[in-house]
Parts: structure tokens; C-alpha cells; sequence
């Protein structure tokens, strides 16, 4: 018998709340489609106080810092960086311990000016020590990404790594990435993907599994240009356990128009 897998979009359950789809078989004319409730956000801000004592010796097991070097280069964004030159604007979204904002300071000349925000203030508090050992001092407030404290179009390079997963509906987080990006800026996102270690992250954690076509639609859905992406490997254990996408803001327009309805709730086939 014909079975598939799907990739399907957010959705709704029936007491109106939102919820994060796990996995969507179809077979013949069935259809069985798992989704979970995402975390309040107050919840998970609560679990990423008690996990931050420990988050850095979890970067270093899955080596992110190369792991993000390698997505820094690919994409193209510390090239991007180095044009801009020394008075350049980075935001890092949901920030945790500053790994990622390092990994881009170690491969580019000029130190940019780095803001973060996340919701968790132990995260923040454990990125300011983290940062200060390699000699950055980073803007950093405690914020949700779906609505951040920034005006339109403030920064040459807007990223977030294992993040947007976490949210019911990522592309609302995407497109307040876009609202702060000047045009013509980049924007790169790490995902965890479909895999088996990936199951492990969406069964702990009530996240995504995103697969390369969502993200590529989502990206998409936002109007930018010169997209690409490329798994990111997490070593031994984990494997490919994610994906690193990204993006340009197109330089002509600062208008970013309204995601459609009906393209947001369509589902794509991985
Ligand atoms: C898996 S950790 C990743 C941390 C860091 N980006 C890294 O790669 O090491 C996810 C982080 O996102 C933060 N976070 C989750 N949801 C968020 C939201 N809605 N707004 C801002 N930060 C959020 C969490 O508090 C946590 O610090």
C-alpha cells in the first residue's frame, strides 16, 4: 500500500488553539495527522532558565560553533558582513548563550555591533558572560521574536538558530525577522529537520521537524530573494539533525507585503 509522508502547515485544533504538526501519513483515502500543542511561552522560557547552566557544554557536545561557522560561510553572510565593514548591525534571535553570534565574530575582521533578545533572562544573563570571554558586548533584551523592540529595517544581518521551531505558527516569527532587516540584508535560520534525532528534539521540546521545501516555501512566503540552504551536522550522534536556510531582503522595496491566507495555509509536499 501507497504510504506518505507529508509536510503540513500549522493548524488549528478544535478549541481554537494552534498546535505544531508532528507527522501526516497518508494512505490510499486515509489520512492520520498527529499534532501537539506548543509550549506557553512562559513555559518555555522557564525550561530554557533551568536548561542555561548547561547549555554551553551542550553547544560544545553537538559542536555549533563549527557547525555555525560552516552555515555562516555557505550562506554567504560573513562575506556580507565583511562589505558592510565595521558599523554593521547583527541581530541573533532567541540568542541562548551567544554561540552562534561568536561562531560569526571568530570568521569576520570587523566586530559588529551584536544585539540579542530571547525570552529566557538566564540565557541572556549566560550569553553576556559567554560574549564578554571573547571580547563582545552585545545589546541584549529579553523579548519574544514574534515582536521585537527594533524599528523597521535596522540590521544588515537578522538570525535565529533553533528557534522558530519552538513557535505554532514560524512564519509570523519570519516575517518580524523581514520587518527589522534593512533591504537588501541577509537573514539565516538553523531548523531542526525530519530525522532521528530530530524526533528526539520534537518529542522533548514540542517543536517542528521542518523539512527543506517548508522552509524554502516559508522563505518564499516573505518575499525574499536568493535563497539556498545546507544540512548542518551536528556530529556523530546527532548527524543532520538541521538545516541551515537564508535569504536576501530584496534592496528596491522596505515594503514587505502581507503573507497570504490561502499560500500560508497550503501544504507542501516534502
Ligand atoms: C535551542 S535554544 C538555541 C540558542 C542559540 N540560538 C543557540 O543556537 O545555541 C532556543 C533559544 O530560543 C529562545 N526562545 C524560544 N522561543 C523564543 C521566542 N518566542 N522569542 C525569543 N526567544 C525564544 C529560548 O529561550 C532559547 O534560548
Amino acid at each position: 500500500m501507497f504510504i506518505r509522508r507529508r509536510s503540513v502547515d500549522a493548524s488549528i485544533d478544535p478549541s481554537g488553539q494552534h498546535t505544531i504538526p508532528m507527522t501526516d501519513y497518508r494512505f490510499g483515502s486515509w489520512q492520520v495527522a498527529i499534532s501537539r500543542r506548543p509550549r506557553a511561552k512562559e513555559d518555555l522560557a522557564r525550561r530554557y532558565d533551568a536548561a542555561s547552566r548547561k547549555w554551553h557544554h551542550i553547544t560544545r557536545r553537538y559542536g555549533l560553533a563549527a557547525a555555525y561557522r560552516k552555515s555562516l560561510i555557505a550562506s554567504g553572510v560573513a562575506a556580507a558582513l565583511e562589505e558592510v565593514g565595521p558599523q554593521s548591525e547583527v541581530l541573533d534571535c532567541g540568542i541562548g548563550s551567544g554561540a552562534l553570534s561568536i561562531a560569526l565574530n571568530s570568521i569576520i575582521a570587523d566586530t559588529p555591533n551584536i544585539h540579542g533578545i530571547d525570552l529566557s533572562s538566564k540565557m541572556l544573563a549566560r550569553a553576556a558572560s559567554e560574549m564578554q570571554l571573547t571580547g563582545l558586548m552585545p545589546d541584549l533584551r529579553q523579548a519574544d521574536i514574534l515582536s521585537m523592540p527594533f524599528a523597521d529595517a535596522s540590521f544588515d544581518v537578522v538570525m535565529a538558530a533553533h528557534v522558530i521551531e519552538h513557535l505554532p505558527d514560524p512564519q509570523l516569527a519570519l516575517k518580524e525577522m523581514v520587518r527589522v532587516l534593512k533591504p537588501g540584508g541577509m537573514l539565516l535560520l538553523c531548523t531542526v529537520r525530519r530525522s532521528a534525532f530530530g524526533v528526539l528534539i520534537q518529542m522533548r521540546w514540542q517543536t517542528w521537524a521542518i523539512s527543506e521545501s517548508q522552509g524554502i516555501a516559508w522563505l518564499r512566503e516573505c518575499h525574499l530573494d536568493d535563497i539556498g540552504f545546507q544540512p548542518v551536522n551536528l556530529g556523530a550522534f546527532a548527524g543532520q539533525a538541521s538545516t541551515a536556510f537564508w535569504a536576501r531582503r530584496p534592496g528596491e522595496s522596505t515594503h514587505i507585503p502581507e503573507i497570504d491566507a490561502a499560500t500560508k495555509t497550503r501544504g507542501i509536499d516534502p
